[in-house]
């Protein structure tokens, strides 16, 4: 006999069911079917965040592209767009838009123009909130090791990596960077190893 999957439930009714009405057992098939339907859905929306990560002048310039996309690879993540771009100053100055009555704003839209930028959309469950956690903290002297910050930096105006702080966010960096057509929309020949099916 074929061993079963343990994730694949058998489809059988409980045993409770032979004691219900055709109408009722009906009923509660459909409620069932639905709520199955819904869990998968769920789970889908789970693998499917989307976060914006940029790899910054300093770390394009120290050949740090790999390491870091290796990083988001590995964890799992896919890659859904990737381009090295040089921004205008009103791109940065937007991109950053929230920040722009902090000391440090100026100088960080110079860093940001200081050379081409690595900007990436990567995919899977909680996205952004896992990514910066990839990123480490802001400042590098207290991202712990492990981290692409905490690995790769020292100081907090030259931390080699920008994430998305939360989905609002996300979503406005996303396509402030890219235009819908450059994300790509396929299904990685590893997925089924990393996400338990629902
Ligand atoms: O990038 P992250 O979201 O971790 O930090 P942020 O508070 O949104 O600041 C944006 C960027 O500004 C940081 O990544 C640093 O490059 C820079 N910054 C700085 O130069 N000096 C600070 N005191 C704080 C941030
Ligand atoms: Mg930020």
């Amino acid at each position: 006999m074929a061993e079963q999957n343990p994730t694949q439930q058998p489809n059988q009714d409980p045993p409770v069911f032979k004691h219900l009405s055709l109408k009722t057992q009906h009923y509660l098939r459909q409620a069932n079917q639905s709520k199955l339907e819904k869990e998968k859905e769920e789970a889908s929306n789970m693998s499917s965040e989307q976060t914006f990560i940029a790899i910054k002048p300093d770390g394009v310039q120290r050949g740090l592209v790999g390491p870091i996309i290796t990083r988001f690879e590995q964890r799992g993540y896919k890659l859904v767009a990737m381009k090295l771009v040089s921004p205008s100053k009103e791109h940065l100055e937007k991109h950053y838009e929230d920040l722009a009555d902090k000391p440090f704003y100026k100088g960080l839209v110079t860093y940001m123009l200081s050379g081409p930028i690595c900007a990436m959309v990567w995919e899977g469950r909680e996205a952004v909130k896992t990514g910066r956690t990839l990123l480490g903290a802001t400042n590098p002297m207290a991202s712990a090791p492990g981290t692409i910050r905490g690995d790769y930096a020292i100081d907090v105006g030259r931390n080699v990596c920008h994430g998305s702080d939360a989905v609002e966010s996300a979503k406005k960096e996303i396509d402030l960077w890219f235009k819908k057509e450059e994300l790509m929309s396929y299904k990685p020949a590893n997925f089924d190893w990393i996400y338990e099916k629902p």
